[in-house]
């Protein structure tokens, strides 16, 4: 499986809508097997980066998947090269089960030949899937009456069956328990042994335990990136987070490097 494992290369992103430029010269490598934190606040471009990587807006400059350039290929040709996303609402069919949405999506990659011919039995990667997401015992209820942070790992379940390398998760922990957090945390440091994670996300205890590498950015920009250490110690993160940087003992000036 590790021939798979490939890095994202994005290299001078640009999108704009209208004249205003959302994602302003970007670059930046994930490397293969990283789990990747975006930050940013809001209106940073963070969404729209996962959007110009997974071809749902208009892009110019780089986006290689190993070395498979993505950018102006179609949503369905780029997914197939084994990039996937979840988004910051949930997607999941509420009045299906578990087991269907992830035979849906498995089926959506087989092909519909395979979907329509009537199946017995739980396909492998289904099962594999149902496993790793945790969600083995709750096969076949409806994934509408899932708590909020089972859905975010039936989506990425989803995205299991689908075979993506690269996952892209838009604020996969927003609104979850502290345990479904640890668990979701979990759960990406197991998918990680054989791809490569990129998640959006605010929640900064999440990033501190979870995050190998992180990339702030800011208005469009790369503000600042590296481990989680040296972006919590870089001035202008703490600036545009706090308005100040974090040491007490700093004045506020101390942020012109
Ligand atoms: N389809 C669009 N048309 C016009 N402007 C847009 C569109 N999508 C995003 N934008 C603008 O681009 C900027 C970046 O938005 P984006 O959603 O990427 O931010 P974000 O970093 O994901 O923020 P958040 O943390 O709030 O999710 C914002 O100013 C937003 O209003
Ligand atoms: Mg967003």
């Amino acid at each position: 499986m590790t021939e798979q494992l490939h890095g994202l290369y994005v290299r001078d992103l640009r999108v704009s809508f209208d004249g205003f430029t959302a994602v302003d010269g970007v670059s930046l490598d994930v490397a293969p097997g990283d789990i990747r934190f975006l930050i940013g606040p809001n209106g940073a471009g963070k969404t729209t980066l996962v959007d110009a990587v997974t071809g749902l807006v208009k892009a110019t400059g780089s986006v290689r998947f190993g070395d498979r350039e993505l950018l102006g290929r179609p949503v369905h040709r780029i997914s197939r090269l084994g990039v996937g996303r979840t988004f910051q609402t949930s997607t999941v069919f509420e009045e299906l089960t578990v087991l269907q949405n992830l035979d849906i999506a498995a089926g959506a990659r087989r092909g519909w030949a395979t979907l329509l011919r009537r199946r017995h039995g739980v396909p492998d990667e289904v099962a594999e899937a149902l496993e790793v997401i945790g969600l083995a015992s709750r096969a076949d209820q409806l994934a509408g009456t899932l708590a909020h942070g089972q859905k975010q790992w039936l989506e990425i379940g989803m995205l299991l069956v689908q075979d993506a390398r690269l996952l892209l998760l838009d604020e996969p922990v927003a609104g979850m328990s502290h345990e479904e957090r640890d668990a979701t945390g979990q759960l990406l440091e197991q998918v990680s042994r054989d791809r490569t994670v990129v998640v959006i996300e605010h929640d900064m205890d999440f990033l501190r335990r979870f995050a190998r590498t992180v990339t702030v950015l800011h208005a469009g920009k790369v503000l600042s990136e590296g481990t989680v250490a040296q972006v919590q110690a870089d001035p202008r993160v703490q600036e545009v987070y706090l308005g100040h940087p974090v040491d007490a003992g700093t004045a506020p000036t101390a942020t012109e490097a």
